[in-house]
């Protein structure tokens, strides 16, 4: 297998790398099972393309190898239903970039650290990253960041314009992830140092979707800007072990999830059961009272679990908001 083939993410070019790569980009971590499709814009393609299907590797390979797409390859009544339903508006790479740099304005307290914006482009600052004075590189790498509704989650890794398609090079990525991978290239010197700090940026990068389409496909995203970056500065393939240990953190890191509710996609239960007794039929309602009262913490859904990465315990996502009643 070509490395340089995979500019083009692809189920098929996963799957030739490794089996489990593909598995481990599948797994839902708080259901131990697979994540969702969670949209009805595949059930054409038979009835375990439902909403509440599981995504399985078969339905995704082979000669299903185009199934998923990146919204910028799906068709134009594809993309108008997937705004319908789920408002999937894409944002280009200009604007996430000028976003990310009023991140970082506030992290360094310095305006243009990684580049200039001019109009819908960017120039890139070549010169080494300076710190200031009470901060340093690691703190940096380690500072958490999310994408909300993340989409393919351009604000974190931009190998691609998700609304042109266009390429980026890794010296031109904006993405949160790229600026830290970019930081720890600036500070490291040995291939053991680079992995292990590379390994903490992808610990401290988080997102979460709805659609499980676009959810795989961030997380592809993610897992071959590692390749990109170690192909770069290695100048060869990085090893399977390695690239098994970055899929983990990404499927625990990048998760199915309502953003409203904190719960797995539909899955908080509103329905009637008839109950037969010696009475006759007794209508009980197993109603989630989370959703009746929009109250997030009474969901009788599955609150999604994340990784805490200090203590290596999972916890509930909805057990970081303030707030507890
Ligand atoms: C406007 S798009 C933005 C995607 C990406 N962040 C970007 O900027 O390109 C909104 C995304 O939110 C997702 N979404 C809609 N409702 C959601 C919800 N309740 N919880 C999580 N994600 C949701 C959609 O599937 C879609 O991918």
């Amino acid at each position: 297998m070509n490395f340089s083939e995979l500019v083009d993410a692809n189920e098929n070019n996963l799957l030739n790398i490794d089996y489990y790569l593909l598995d481990i980009l599948l797994k839902d971590r708080t259901t131990n099972k697979n994540i969702i499709w969670a949209t009805d814009t595949y059930e054409p393609h038979g009835k375990n393309y439902s909403a509440s299907s599981h995504i399985l590797i078969e339905q995704i390979i082979g000669k299903h190898g185009q199934v998923i797409r990146p919204r910028i390859r799906k068709s134009q009544s594809e993309q108008f239903k997937r705004i319908n339903d789920k408002g999937e508006v894409f944002t280009p790479s200009w604007i996430c970039n000028k976003q990310n740099n009023l991140a970082d304005e506030s992290w360094f307290q310095k305006r243009n650290v990684f580049n200039i914006t001019k109009g819908n482009e960017w120039i890139t600052n070549p010169a080494k990253i300076d710190f200031p004075k009470d901060k340093n590189w690691i703190e940096y790498i380690k500072s958490i960041r999310l994408e909300v509704s993340c989409g393919e989650a351009p604000y974190i890794v931009s190998r691609y314009d998700t609304t042109t398609g266009k390429i980026i090079g890794t010296n031109n990525r904006i993405g949160l992830l790229d600026r830290k991978i970019r930081i720890v290239n600036e500070n490291t010197t040995t291939k053991e140092e680079w992995k292990k700090y590379v390994i903490e940026s992808y610990k401290s990068v988080f997102g979460y979707e709805w659609q499980g389409d676009s959810l795989l496909i961030a997380r592809e995203n993610l897992l071959y800007t590692y390749i990109d970056y170690y192909l770069e500065r290695f100048k060869e393939k990085p090893y399977i072990e390695d690239l098994k240990e970055i899929a983990e953190i990404i499927s625990w890191n990048f998760f199915q999830m309502d953003g409203i509710k904190f719960v797995i996609p539909n899955s908080c239960k509103n329905e009637l059961e008839i109950d037969h007794t010696l009475f006759g039929e007794q209508r009980i309602k197993n109603e989630c009272l989370g959703c009746k009262k929009n109250n997030i913490f009474l969901h009788n859904g599955t609150y999604v679990k994340i990784m805490n990465w200090e203590t290596h315990k999972p916890i509930k996502f909805i057990s970081l908001l303030k707030n507890k009643k």
